[in-house]
């Protein structure tokens, strides 16, 4: 053949179709962590990543061997985001890289209590920590733990005040002052009081949000998630409602 007349290929002038945009923007990570048991760990990580799948690929990697996450996400029945387990620390930044390629923008690790080397490598490995603690005298003692854990990441690290009482002022002034003078953590700006919204959310495999879409819990995680965009420098959702701020 002297010539070739079939047509030139279509010039590439973006990513390739099937590419979701997180290949241009990077996936970003989240680990919840905290050595203490029931601070909200689950809880966080499944309001933040539902947030996030309204308007982003998020998924949530469960590496807690209690499955809580895993188990929210069966009741959901197939609804986003995809729940994913990880059983070993070792394996953790292979799922992390393989969820990226398949096109994931946001990944949210949630870690187990009592369980040091899992909680270290998703420190080590997310672009934020986010910490839940209720501001209670033994939960913030218990903090000192994982603050060390989260220090030796070197990766930006916030206490978010989660299920303390919704109109404490003083109750909130006095946590913030210990954590940052006793361990020098800085703490989120929104706080997330005890709500029944996520009981009774949690249970139908939904989150307070989607269980009462005006309720002041869906308000609070609307404006935790709007704030955590920000840290992670990605564009905010369109509609924020800065309440639960701490006072
Ligand atoms: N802000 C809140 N208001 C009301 N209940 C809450 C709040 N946050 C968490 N809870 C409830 O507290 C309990 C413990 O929360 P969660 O399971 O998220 O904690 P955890 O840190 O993941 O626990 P574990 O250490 O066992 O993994 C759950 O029943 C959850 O519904
Ligand atoms: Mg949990």
């Amino acid at each position: 053949m002297l010539y070739d007349d079939r047509p030139p290929p279509l010039a590439r002038v973006g990513p390739p179709v099937h590419m979701p945009r997180c290949v241009e923007v990077n996936m970003r990570t989240i680990a919840v962590v905290s050595q203490k048991g029931g601070a909200g760990k689950t809880t966080l990580a499944v309001h933040l990543a539902t947030e996030a799948a309204r308007s982003h690929v998020a998924l949530i990697v469960d590496t807690d061997p209690q499955a809580t996450a895993s188990r929210w996400g069966e009741w959901r029945r197939g609804a986003e985001p995809e729940v994913i387990d990880c059983g070993a620390p070792s394996l953790l930044a292979g799922k992390l890289a393989k969820a990226a390629d398949l096109g994931a923008e946001l990944a949210v690790i949630d870690t187990p209590p009592h369980a040091d080397a899992m909680a270290r490598q998703a420190s080590r490995l997310a672009d934020l920590i986010l910490i839940p603690c209720r501001p209670r005298a033994f939960d913030l003692a218990a903090i000192e733990a994982t603050a060390e854990l989260v220090r030796s990441s070197g990766k930006p690290a916030f206490v978010v005040f989660n299920a303390g009482p919704p109109r404490a002022p003083l109750i909130y002034r006095e946590a913030t002052s210990l954590i940052g003078d006793a361990f020098r953590l800085p703490i989120a700006p929104v706080v997330l009081p005890e709500r029944a919204a996520f009981h009774h959310s949690a249970a139908a495999g939904r989150t307070a949000p989607e269980h009462q879409v005006e309720g002041k819990a869906a308000g609070e995680i609307r404006a935790l998630w709007a704030w955590t965009c920000a840290q992670l420098d990605v564009p905010p959702p369109r509609r924020t409602a800065l309440v639960g701020a701490a006072a």
